[in-house]
């Protein structure tokens, strides 16, 4: 039988074979990008591709291929790569002037946008990153409460020096973090009664993204509602990628309201952004006509092209109706892989939620960052190199996001690769789990 290193190496030695321009520019860019690389995680072996044009939901790259793109920009792509509403928007901001360093009537628009679409947001700021939007909003929870404990869960991303993937991160802030485990009611909520009146704030994704795309418990997030308050804390929601999920995001279709949210990836329209609000009161600490304010200051944090490019998307494109009727074809395209790997008795699962799926080597759901198995690790690289060498693009560690110009044909396309791949190698794929 094939062995898992063997069919890497195949797949591997393929990808090169078609893939000369995109090897050749990869090594160029080492000359100035350490590892030709300025975002760790567009790196994969043996080089990523380097793409050179987006149309609709479609990327092409240095060599000429073509792809359905499920990377999606890690979600932020959700209007795919040309929307013309967008891309007027952006023009019609950069013919009146950039960089005024001054309010304008974008940020002002924007800001009544999301306000109204997300009912735990009274009052928002903008910033330039979901990284800076959950940095303010655990900076807020410190200097409200005047505490200086704070919570997060083990395998969480909040940003790239907020991080908890596999471990506490090098690179992270000195924010005094306790770490708790995703979806554990009870280790969770007695953390949170030690902790008592030292804890600022708890910061959670309603979905563990990058941890798997793993759903929150309803009851979890329930509990940690109630203890944040019971422990006078902030509850943070992360919804820096949920909120695309439905109307207004994971809060809406859960009913369950944090203290604070945190924005970013989509509301920019595909453009650079990010966001904290909450309820007025906390929000009102922003407030510079009232003495003793906090300062939040950022050159671009009401960049015009973000803000118009953002105001365009949600005003005329992701409508609260659009957004229902997207999560709701999207979780059934879920269902139908998940469909489509239980009759083949091929231990895979499409984790997630609607458009924010990632695919387990596992019969089950996986409910906890602690189910996924050294196995299902170890066979992402194969799944990724298979699928980018069938022309469907998907993140190296299993994700896919869906986009609105994608239409059904775009997802048979990667149903097909799929259910290609699943054929190929599952009898690899069970020997490796059972190893
Ligand atoms: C849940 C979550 N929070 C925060 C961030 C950070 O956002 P940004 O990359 O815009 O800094 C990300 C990025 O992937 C994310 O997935």
């Amino acid at each position: 039988m094939e062995t898992l290193k063997h069919a890497i190496e195949d797949a591997r030695s393929r990808y090169v074979a078609a893939n000369p321009k995109s090897q050749a520019a990869d090594e160029s860019a080492e000359r100035y990008l350490p590892g030709g690389n300025t975002r760790s995680i567009l790196h994969y072996e043996p080089f990523p591709l380097t793409m050179v044009g987006g149309n609709g939901a479609e990327l092409t790259d240095l060599d000429g291929h073509r792809y359905v793109d499920f990377v999606g920009e890690y979600s932020a792509a959700l209007f795919g790569h040309s929307n013309d509403v967008i891309k007027s928007a952006i023009h019609e901001a950069l013919d009146n002037g950039v960089a005024m360093g001054a309010p304008t009537r974008y940020e002002r628009e924007l800001a009544g946008l999301l306000c109204e679409r997300f009912p735990s947001i009274a009052q928002v700021r903008f910033c330039n990153s979901g990284t800076e939007a959950n940095l303010m909003a655990l900076s807020t929870a410190r200097v409200v409460t005047g505490r200086n404990k704070l919570l997060a869960f083990n395998d969480a991303y909040h940003g790239g020096v907020i991080k908890f993937l596999g471990g506490r991160c090098s690179l992270n802030m000195p924010f005094d973090f306790v770490l708790a485990d995703y979806n554990d009611i009870d280790g969770t909520a007695e953390l949170i009664d030690e902790m008592g009146d030292e804890l600022a704030g708890v910061i959670v994704e309603p979905i563990l993204g990058a941890g798997g795309n793993i759903q929150g418990d309803r009851k979890f997030l329930q509990m940690l509602r109630q203890k944040t308050q019971e422990a006078g804390a902030l509850l943070i929601f992360d919804e820096v990628k949920t909120a695309r999920l439905g109307p207004s995001g994971t809060q809406g279709m859960l009913g369950i309201y944090p203290d604070m949210t945190t924005l970013g990836k989509f509301i920019g329209g595909g453009l650079p952004t990010g966001a904290f609000g909450g309820s007025a009161e906390v929000m009102a600490q922003f407030n510079p006509k009232k003495n003793g304010a906090l300062a939040h200051a950022g050159t671009f944090n009401n960049n015009v092209c973000s803000m118009a490019a953002g105001c365009a998307a949600i005003r005329e494109i992701y409508t609260p109706q659009r957004a229902t009727e997207f999560f709701d074809w999207s979780e059934a395209f879920r269902h139908s892989l998940n469909g489509m790997f239980a009759e083949k008795a091929v231990p895979m699962y499409a984790n997630g939620m609607g458009s924010m799926i990632a695919i387990h080597f596992s019969r089950e759901p996986t409910k906890r960052p602690s189910d996924i198995s050294a196995g299902c690790q170890s066979l992402r690289p194969l799944l990724h190199m298979e699928l980018l060498l069938d022309g469907v693009l998907l993140c190296r560690r299993g994700d896919l996001f869906l986009s609105l110009p994608m239409d059904e044909s775009h997802l048979s396309k990667a149903r097909a690769s799929f259910e290609k791949f699943a054929d190929r190698y599952k009898p690899l794929i069970v020997e490796v789990l059972a190893a």
